[in-house]
C-alpha cells in the first residue's frame, strides 16, 4: 500500500520523507493557501523532495481552462499528477490527459458511480473523501468498500483507489483491509501510525535492563 502525505508544508514533507516510507504527496487549493506560498514554487519544491506522484490541482472549471492549467503544471516536473474535480469537464480533461500519458488524480469523489466514471476516464488515481462523508453522517468507509468491489469486478479498470480525507489511523486500518491502493494522510495522522503505549513501555524496560547489564555494542 502506498502512503502519500496530504499537505503543502514542505518542512513537514522533508521531515516525513526522511523515513523512506513516503510514496507521494497530495495538495489541494486549501492546503496551498494554508502554506501561504506561490503554488508553482511550492509544487516545484515538493517535486524535488519526493520522487513519487505529487498531486497539483487545477482551479479552472471548464475543459479548455483545465487543459491550459494542466500544461503549466505538468511542465514543472515529471512527477506532477494533475488533480481534477469530478465534474463533466474534469473527467473530459482526465480522459485527454490520460490518453497523453499524463498522471491524473480525480478528486472530490463521494459516490461509487462517480468512481466508476473516473476509472472509465482513465484516471491514474481516484480520491474518495472518507472524513467528509462521515462529517455529514454518511459512511465514508463503505464508499471505499463499494469502489474496491466495483473495480474488482472489472480488472481492465486500472485506476488506483486513493483514500482521502483520512482523519485517524482507524480509517487507514479499514481501507488497508479493503485493499485500497493508496492512502493520503495528514502529517499528524501519519505520525500517529508509529505510536503504541506498549512499544514505549517495552523500550523503557529493555533499556533499563540493558543498563543494568553494563554492556555496550561496539
Ligand atoms: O486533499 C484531499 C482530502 O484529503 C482533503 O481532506 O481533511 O480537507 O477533508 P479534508
Amino acid at each position: 500500500m502506498k502512503f502519500f502525505v496530504d499537505t503543502a508544508d514542505t518542512a513537514e514533507i522533508k521531515s516525513l520523507a526522511a523515513s523512506g516510507l513516503l510514496d507521494g504527496v497530495t495538495t489541494n487549493p486549501s492546503l496551498v493557501a494554508k502554506s501561504g506560498r506561490n503554488f508553482i514554487e511550492v509544487i516545484r519544491e515538493i517535486c524535488g523532495i519526493v520522487e513519487g506522484p505529487v498531486s497539483a490541482e487545477v482551479a479552472a472549471l471548464d475543459y479548455e481552462g483545465m487543459m491550459r492549467e494542466a500544461a503549466v503544471l505538468k511542465a514543472i516536473a515529471s512527477n506532477v499528477t494533475i488533480k481534477l474535480p469530478l465534474t463533466p469537464d474534469g473527467l473530459r480533461a482526465c480522459k485527454t490527459l490520460s490518453g497523453e500519458g499524463v498522471m491524473t488524480n480525480v478528486t472530490l469523489c463521494f459516490s461509487a458511480v462517480q468512481a466508476l466514471l473516473a476509472a472509465k476516464a482513465g484516471a491514474t488515481f481516484v480520491s474518495p473523501f472518507i472524513g467528509r462523508l462521515d462529517d455529514i453522517g454518511q459512511d465514508g468507509l463503505s464508499l471505499i468498500g463499494d469502489i474496491m468491489t466495483i473495480y474488482g469486478n472489472y480488472p481492465s479498470l486500472r485506476t488506483e483507489v486513493l483514500a482521502a480525507s483520512v482523519r485517524h489511523p482507524v480509517h487507514l486500518l479499514e481501507v488497508a483491509k479493503m485493499g485500497a491502493h493508496v492512502a493520503t494522510l495528514p502529517p499528524n495522522v501519519l505520525r500517529m501510525l508509529y505510536n503504541h503505549p506498549l512499544t514505549d513501555k517495552g523500550l523503557e524496560g529493555f533499556l533499563a535492563d540493558w543498563k543494568k547489564s553494563g554492556q555496550t555494542i561496539a
